[in-house]
């Protein structure tokens, strides 16, 4: 059953949203009414949804995009920040550095970057909904992801961090902790590995991008008032606290 929110008049960032979740996100936000801008370094045209390039590891992509949005419209009512970058699955031993530094400059720094910089936006409006997309590995640890565990660790403490700095606001700072989710990022792993993660899943299957989005909506909802600095699983029951 499908809920719906009446976000006419609010303009939405999603970045990484032009596949996967963010897309899912994207679309439900503008289904509902929102004026959703994607950020994705490699993007891909969705109806009745404004594209830019931007890649979240450099600043002056994400300053340009963002000087053209307030130019417009004056606002940022929505970020969710969701670009991600999963790296390769194997042992810690065996990781390349170059790889560990985009894994953690795409999940974490991404983040960081776009979050600085959006963020003065909200504060003068005294409004707004950040949504951080973690992971069940920031929570559980997942081993053959160590770079990308961290990262979304680095994401949940950030959230948790940054939403008491802005409690005194009507900004709230919350992240999704998705387990398997049916994706490129996930179906890249592999069928063994993907059918081993639904074997270890108690529900015995891999989320959908839709089931994501509802919980995001929510989020950038009014009616999520009372919840910041608050990690959402969305794992399928694997996540153990
Ligand atoms: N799919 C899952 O099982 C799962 C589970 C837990 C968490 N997540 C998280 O959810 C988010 C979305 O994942 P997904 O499965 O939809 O991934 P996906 O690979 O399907 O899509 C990711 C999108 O991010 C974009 N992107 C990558 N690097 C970027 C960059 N530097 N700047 C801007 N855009 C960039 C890609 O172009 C792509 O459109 C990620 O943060 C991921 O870590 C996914």
């Amino acid at each position: 059953m499908a809920v719906t929110y009446d976000f006419a008049g609010k303009t939405a960032i999603v970045t990484g949203g032009s596949r996967g979740i963010g897309r899912a996100v994207a679309a439900h936000l503008a289904r509902s009414g929102a004026d959703v801008w994607i950020w994705d370094a490699d993007p891909v045209p969705a109806d009745g949804i404004r594209n830019q390039t931007v890649d979240v590891t450099k600043a002056g992509d994400i300053k340009a995009a963002l000087t053209e949005i307030v130019a417009g419209t004056g606002r940022i009512d929505i970020l969710v920040n969701n670009a991600g970058y999963l790296g390769p699955y194997h042992g810690f031993e065996t990781f390349d550095p170059a790889e560990w530094q985009r894994i953690i400059g795409v999940n974490l720094l991404g983040t960081f970057e776009v979050t600085h910089q959006v963020l003065p936006v909200m504060r003068q409006a005294g409004r707004g909904r950040i949504v951080n997309m973690g992971s069940l590995a920031g929570k559980e640890g997942l081993p053959n992801l160590a770079a990308y565990s961290a990262a979304s660790a680095g994401v949940i403490a950030f959230t948790k961090a940054l939403s008491r700095e802005v409690c005194d606001t009507g900004i709230r700072v919350n992240c999704v902790a998705p387990g398997p989710i049916d994706t490129d990022l996930i179906r890249r792993l592999g069928n063994k590995v993907v059918s081993d993660m639904i074997g270890a899943s108690p529900l015995k299957r891999l989320g959908a991008v839709d089931e994501v989005a509802a919980l995001v909506l929510w989020l950038c909802s009014d009616a999520s008032s009372f919840n910041t600095g608050a990690v959402f699983d969305m794992s399928g029951g694997r996540a153990r606290y």
